[in-house]
C-alpha cells in the first residue's frame, strides 16, 4: 500500500507494534508512538525521500502481514532469521540483541538448563517462543503481549519468561526492581533488521540511508538517546 501524496513523494505504511520498549511504545502522557525503531525509520524516510505513516498491531499479526506482503515496511525489533528471509526482505542489521531468561528474584532457576517442566512465558510468533520449543522441555505459554508474561512472572503464575534482552532489561529496571532478575547467559545472538515486503524496491535506498546514519554519527546519537545510561 504505497500511494503518491502531494508532489512526487511516495508514502508507505509502516507496520509496527506499540509495546516493545524502548523500540516502540506509546508515550504515556502524549499518547504518541515513540522509540528507537520509530526514530530510525523516520530518519531513513527523510534521507531516502519517502513519507511514512504508522500502523500498530501485535507482533504476531505484523509478522503474518509482512510475510503475506500486506505491508511494504515493518519495524518492530524483528530478528533476522533464515526462515523469515524466505518471505521477507531485511535491511542491513541495525541492532545486536539476544534472548535472556527472567525469573522472580527468589527463584532457584539459575539458567535455561533448569527450565524443564517449568512454566515459561514468551510472546506468540517470537524467536524466544521458537527457542523454548526447540531447545527446552519447558511448558511454554506464549501470549499476544509479552507484558502479560512479565506480570505473571512477577506475580508467581509463571516460573520465568524468555525474551529479548533489551526489553527484559527495560522491564526489570522500570517495573521489576527487587522482584525480578535475569539469569544465565544471553542465548542466541540475534540481529534486528527492518522488514520489507519480498522484492521491495525500497531496500537499497533504505540501506544507503541507514549506512549514512551510521557513518555520520546519527545512529550513535539515537542509540545513546534510548540505551545510554
Ligand atoms: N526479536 C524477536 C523476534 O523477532 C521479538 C520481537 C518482538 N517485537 C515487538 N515489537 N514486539 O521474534
Amino acid at each position: 500500500s504505497s500511494s503518491k501524496s502531494s508532489g512526487d513523494v511516495k508514502k508507505y505504511t509502516v507496520a509496527t507494534d506499540s509495546n516493545f520498549k524502548p523500540f516502540e511504545y506509546l508515550n504515556p502522557i502524549t499518547g504518541e508512538l515513540e522509540g528507537f525503531d520509530i526514530d530510525i525509520i523516520k530518519e531513513i524516510a527523510k534521507r531516502a525521500e519517502f513519507e511514512v505513516e504508522f500502523e500498530t498491531m501485535d507482533f504476531d499479526g505484523l509478522l503474518a502481514g509482512m510475510q503475506s506482503g500486506r505491508y511494504p515496511i515493518g519495524v518492530a525489533g524483528m530478528s533476522i532469521t533464515e526462515k523469515r528471509k524466505e518471505s521477507i526482505d531485511f535491511s542491513i542489521p541495525y541492532y545486536d540483541s539476544g534472548l535472556i531468561l527472567m525469573v522472580p528474584e527468589n527463584s532457584n532457576i539459575q539458567s535455561i538448563d533448569d527450565v524443564s517442566r517449568k512454566k515459561i512465558g514468551s510472546r506468540q510468533g517470537s524467536t524466544s517462543q521458537t527457542y523454548l520449543k526447540e531447545f527446552t522441555s519447558a511448558k511454554v505459554e506464549a501470549f499476544p503481549e509479552i507484558v502479560t508474561a512479565y506480570l505473571d512472572v512477577k506475580e508467581g503464575r509463571l516460573d520465568g519468561a524468555l525474551y529479548d534482552l533489551p526489553n527484559v532489561k527495560n522491564y526489570i529496571a522500570t517495573e521489576g526492581e527487587n522482584k525480578l532478575k535475569t539469569v544465565g547467559e544471553v542465548l542466541q545472538g540475534e540481529s534486528y533488521g527492518i522488514a520489507f515486503s519480498k522484492g521491495s524496491e525500497i531496500v537499497d535506498d533504505a540501506n544507503k540511508a541507514l549506512q549514512s546514519m551510521i557513518d555520520d554519527g546519527t545512529y550513535a546519537e539515537l542509540f545513546e538517546k534510548y540505551f545510554g545510561e
